[in-house]
């Protein structure tokens, strides 16, 4: 693998604070020009909900949404952070991978074969994110520590935009954070805003996922300046 090979790019800028906007809230009919905006204004890291009508009810986008944008983010200086949220991901993992996925990650609820999984997702060599819904318990991340190139902790319930931030999820960052390796970053997904983006960053959180809050602003690259300035973030 060469040095700036998608996993270690990926990794590189993970090492600093980063608001990744979710384009579960952009206008799907001027994607380019809304992944365009984003990135003009900062913005490096994509976050793309995949949801199967299964794992969640709502189904949303595939790998040709995924292929569509790669090359403008990777042109960009971007990488593309995939959130399967599928029942069975290990049949989806190569394909996500081929598609443009530069970090896939699953759910620890969604498949008994979880650390295959994650062997899987580097084998097609994509960072391996582990995702835990609000009531899994923190010590499921702690088993695969070693497996685990980033923490996704969900902080609403899996499969909506827009809801709100659950207030406990502050005190599990906090855990997540004191027992996973210091090289594994804390991505939180779900209610971020200017006002929950800090509070995470404090809980050791250094991925702040953000869909409504910038991409259903009116002004999408304000409102990522804005939560990247009270957050910190690169
Ligand atoms: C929810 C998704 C989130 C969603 C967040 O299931 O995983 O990534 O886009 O949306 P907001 O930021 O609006 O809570
Ligand atoms: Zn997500």
């Amino acid at each position: 693998m060469t040095a700036d090979s998608a996993p270690s790019r990926a990794a590189e800028l993970l090492r600093d604070t980063r608001v990744a906007p979710s384009i579960l809230a952009a206008d799907h009919s001027r994607m380019g020009a809304q992944v365009e905006e984003i990135m003009a204004a900062g913005a490096r890291v994509i976050h793309v909900d995949v949801m199967d009508g299964h794992f969640v009810p709502p189904i949303s986008v595939g790998p040709p949404i995924v292929e569509a944008i790669r090359e403008q983010v990777g042109d960009a200086g971007g990488i593309l952070d995939v959130h399967l949220m599928i029942e069975q991901p290990e049949r989806q993992v190569e394909e996500f991978a081929k598609a443009g996925a530069d970090i896939i990650s699953i759910h620890q609820e969604a498949t008994p074969h979880v650390h295959f999984t994650l062997e899987r997702i580097r084998e097609a060599g994509c960072l391996a994110g582990l995702a835990l819904n609000p009531s899994t318990p923190v010590a499921a991340a702690g088993e695969l520590s070693e497996m685990v190139d980033l923490l996704l902790c969900m902080t609403v319930n899996p499969g909506w935009g827009g809801q709100s931030f659950i207030e406990a999820s502050v005190s599990k960052v906090e855990r997540l954070r004191g027992q996973l390796p210091a090289g594994v970053p804390v991505e939180v997904d779900g209610g971020i805003g200017e006002k929950t983006a800090p509070r995470c960053v404090e809980a050791g959180a250094t991925a702040l996922v953000a869909g409504s809050a910038v991409m259903g602003s009116d002004d999408p690259a304000e409102s990522y300046r804005s939560i990247a300035a009270a957050a910190g973030a690169t």
